[in-house]
């Protein structure tokens, strides 16, 4: 048996970049940083890391804050139900755990938004204590070095890592061996183009020796996407927009957007005229174009449909929102996007 951990910590001791949440030990920290890396790449997440640390040096702050200013700190990293998940779990803290961040596995898998992997990276990172991650990057690691034909998305093969990862666990230095086997999987056994010819585990990679590298990992199931079409309106009252909140259970929950119509499959300029004309009697003056926003297992398309006469029709929900105060409200990145491109955001 190949002397794993050992090939990988000194690969790390020697390419290890240096990022702000690996100086620390602090737990809520530590918390913090996996919670936005699960969503963005280390380039990206070192801002929103300095912001949330800044903003909220103590999960008290984090508890006290309003939602409304959590999701607006979030925004640009997109699925929201994170922050959502983070907020909801800084007060659990507080109630719970009496403002200290728990030291248990158990304890700190509970906690809103934590599943295996992110209890595990916190408990080895802040405390030392003996659980392996299982990642993307370590499962793409494993399956290429020990060649597993196994699909990484089946029951059978979720076990088989989960065994394999624990089991070649340095329980005395976790924290380092977890921090090191990502940095591996995410610098050098990279999912497109991996440099073999210059990894340490060359000779001990079985997949490498068989030609077959680019095969692993194995997944069987390849997400659905699913196409929606959504119809923006801009709407306008003296000189202000309507926002509408999202409430329903779908992406971007709580956040506001214009008021929309989403309709199932692209419609024609003069159709849409029409199912705008039936529901708000009113007709578009200007369309932009068609937006693709592409989401995970979504790709939404969008119009932005504006409108030259003032609108004074029922306005049931709609909130008046002044040009300039668009970009206090947490608003899905596609419309973020639309609002910078369009000059209506500064
Ligand atoms: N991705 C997820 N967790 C990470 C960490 N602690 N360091 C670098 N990349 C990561």
């Amino acid at each position: 048996m190949i002397d794993f951990h050992r090939l990988i910590i000194d690969w790390y001791r020697l390419n290890a970049r240096s990022l702000p949440w690996r100086e620390t030990k602090n737990p809520y920290y530590i918390w913090l940083s996996e919670v936005i890396l699960q969503q963005t790449k280390v380039d990206q997440g070192l801002k929103y890391y300095l912001k949330f640390t800044n903003n909220y040096p103590r999960v008290l702050d984090l508890a006290l804050a309003s939602e409304e200013d959590v999701l607006n700190d979030w925004q640009g990293l997109g699925y929201y139900s994170r922050a959502r998940n983070l907020h909801a779990s800084a007060k659990m803290i507080m109630n719970d755990y009496g403002g200290v961040f728990p030291r248990e596995y158990k304890d700190v898998i509970s906690l809103k938004g934590v599943g295996d992997y992110s209890a595990a990276a916190i408990t080895s990172f802040a405390y030392g204590s003996p659980y392996a991650v299982l990642d993307g990057n370590v499962f793409r690691v494993l399956s290429r070095v020990f060649d597993i034909e196994l699909a990484i998305d089946s029951t059978e093969g979720k076990k088989m890592f989960k065994g394999l990862s624990q089991s070649l666990l340095p329980e005395n230095n976790s924290a380092e061996y977890n921090q090191a086997i990502m940095d591996f999987g995410a610098m050098q056994c990279k999912p497109k183009n991996p440099d073999c010819f210059s990894c340490v585990l060359q000779d001990n990679c079985l997949s490498f020796s068989k030609g077959i590298v680019g095969e692993r990992p194995v997944k069987s199931k390849k997400a659905k996407t699913r196409n929606r079409y959504f119809n923006y309106l801009l709407l306008k009252n003296e000189g202000s927009l309507f926002l509408k909140k999202r409430i329903s259970k779908d992406i971007w929950q709580h956040l506001y957007e214009f008021p929309m119509i989403e309709t199932r499959k692209m419609l024609s300029i003069d159709d849409l005229k029409s199912e705008i004309f039936s529901r708000y009697s009113c007709l578009p003056s200007e369309m932009k174009s068609l937006k693709k926003h592409v989401l995970s297992h979504q790709h939404i398309y969008a119009n932005f449909i504006f409108f030259d006469t003032d609108y004074t029709g029922p306005i049931d929900s709609w909130v008046k929102v002044e040009v300039l105060d668009l970009q206090n409200y947490p608003l899905p990145r596609l419309i973020d996007r639309f609002l910078i491109e369009d000059g209506l955001r500064l």
